[in-house]
């Protein structure tokens, strides 16, 4: 099958960083279809070959033994090509269908690495260049939007000119193994089914953390924060997969209607949940990994008395059958303790102790999602057999590590979902009403803040955020991990 993916922001950020290696390591693998064009888009004023040699420089700073020899650079450079392009002049869409009139393709992806503000304009100016018919695909990038109806705007401008089964809403976090490994967990095995609810569940804590700060991306950050950036998209779509009833079958529209319900049951914001149940912090100077690290207000393209958020920590409800009552706890930052990201199933303790045991033990599931892929299930024993302590249990622990189990060479994230665009699986994307109900959720926070004179709390980097994300989730008799 032949392609060609036009990566529009093509000497962007996301390029560079995640869209070109993903797409070596498919190259690599051999799954990237052969005979495939990549063309990068940008206004910069590029020759094919000197895109190919911008780009080589890329895996420079690759690791010696996962760099390409010459040779193999230069076979995957034979598929990369560049074209000079303003999205934002009409003529230029023309250029675009004369580039694509090259080459005999089955399907043509095109992949809106840029910013949002251009979608619109996109969408109308390919639809009168008459480049919307059947075969084309359109990749869209978080954030869609920044709020429910900027995020309207948008879908309802691409819904125009391209069907639902054309357009790919990333998020990224579909394409992780270990987010797919969640999916088999929970409708692969049936062990789990029945203990999956409010009865033998006390909660659920689902954590993203991050010990990167925001890197280069000050003014795009400042805009947008942790909610945003985070917690309206990956998070929420984690809340789904841990949420959601057993959809009928794998098709992508069975496993967005149940994802949807989950979005539509989280329970509605009242001014005491807003007070109460949400926590936003922003970073100050700390310490990462032995390295003094400046204040959030102190990056480039921040301003000095940002009130942007850096963290948030919140308490949400699925209101339905399966959950009522139980509390699931997000939490996620940026110049925190760690890099990790997992959900912690915490069962309800047995109902009637007969051992000896400290109090409040209870078994608990950890799903964890990165850097490490696996799962630990923590019960409980009787570890030592001696007459003083033989009733006493204790703490024991099953794991199950993926990436020894399937080696950590696996298919990353982009490269999934890029294969995916290519062959037509929506599977992993978003569905628009999936986001908007996202949005419809996140917004009266948004609100709140915005009539918050009191701005987010300060944390040290190199911290697990500030104390009132503690004190949140202790007011319920939890704890987060690090602190039990
Ligand atoms: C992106 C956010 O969507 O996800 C970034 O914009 C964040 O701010 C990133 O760093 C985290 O992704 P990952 O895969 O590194 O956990």
């Amino acid at each position: 099958m032949s392609f060609d993916l036009i990566l529009f922001g093509g000497t962007g950020d996301l390029v560079w960083r995640k869209l070109l290696p993903a797409l070596f390591q498919a190259f690599r693998h051999g799954s990237l279809p052969a005979g495939g064009r990549i063309v990068g888009v940008a206004r910069d004023d590029l020759s094919d070959a000197q895109y190919r040699a911008l780009i080589k420089t890329r895996f420079d700073d690759v690791d010696l033994a996962k760099r390409p020899s010459e040779e193999e650079f230069a076979r995957f450079a034979s598929m990369l090509f560049y074209l000079r392009m303003d999205l934002s002049n009409p003529a230029d869409y023309f250029r675009l269908g004369a580039k694509l009139k090259e080459h005999a393709w089955d399907t043509v992806v095109m992949y809106l690495a840029t910013a949002p503000g251009l979608f619109t304009t996109f969408c109308e100016q390919i639809a009168i260049a008459g480049l919307n018919g059947p075969q084309m695909r359109v990749v869209l990038e978080k954030p869609l939007g920044h709020d429910l109806q900027s995020n309207r705007a948008i879908n309802e401008s691409v819904r125009r000119v391209f069907s639902e089964k054309q357009i790919f809403r990333i998020d990224h976090y579909l394409g992780k193994p270990s987010v797919q490994n969640l999916f088999a967990l929970r409708f692969g095995n049936a062990l789990f089914e029945p203990l999956w609810r409010r009865e033998t569940i006390a909660n659920i804590q689902i954590t993203i953390a991050e010990e990167l700060g925001i890197e280069k991306r000050g003014a795009f950050y400042d805009s947008t924060g942790a909610l945003r950036d985070m917690v309206q998209n990956h998070a929420l779509q984690l809340l789904c997969a841990i949420g959601m009833e057993p959809p009928i079958n794998a098709h992508a529209d069975a496993i967005r209607d149940e994802k949807l319900k989950v979005l539509r049951s989280l329970k509605a914001w009242t001014p005491e949940t807003l007070r109460q149940h949400v926590v936003r912090g922003q970073y100050g100077a700390g310490n990462i990994d032995g390295a003094a690290t400046q204040a959030y207000r102190r990056e480039t393209g921040v301003g000095d008395g940002s009130n942007t958020e850096t963290f948030v920590a919140l308490r949400c409800e699925i209101a339905n059958w399966r959950w009522a009552g139980v509390p699931f706890y997000i939490r996620t930052g940026k110049r925190l303790a760690g890099r990790s990201a997992y959900i912690e199933v915490n069962f309800r303790p047995a109902p009637h102790a007969i051992f000896k045991s400290p109090l409040g033990i209870a078994n608990r599931l950890v799903i964890h999602l990165q850097p490490k892929d696996g799962l630990e299930l923590h019960l409980f024993a009787q570890g030592q057999q001696n007459r003083l302590t033989s009733q006493t249990l204790a703490p024991v622990q099953l794991d199950l590590d993926f990436d020894k189990r399937f080696g950590s060479e696996r298919v990353g994230a982009y490269e999934r979902l890029l294969l995916d665009v290519i062959d037509g699986r929506l599977n992993l994307f978003v569905r628009s009403d999936e986001q908007e109900e996202a949005w419809r959720w996140v917004e009266p926070v948004m609100d709140a803040w915005k009539n918050d004179s009191e701005g987010p709390r300060p944390y040290a980097a190199g911290t697990w955020g500030p104390s009132a994300s503690s004190a949140m989730i202790a007011r319920d008799g939890y704890c987060w991990t690090e602190e039990c």
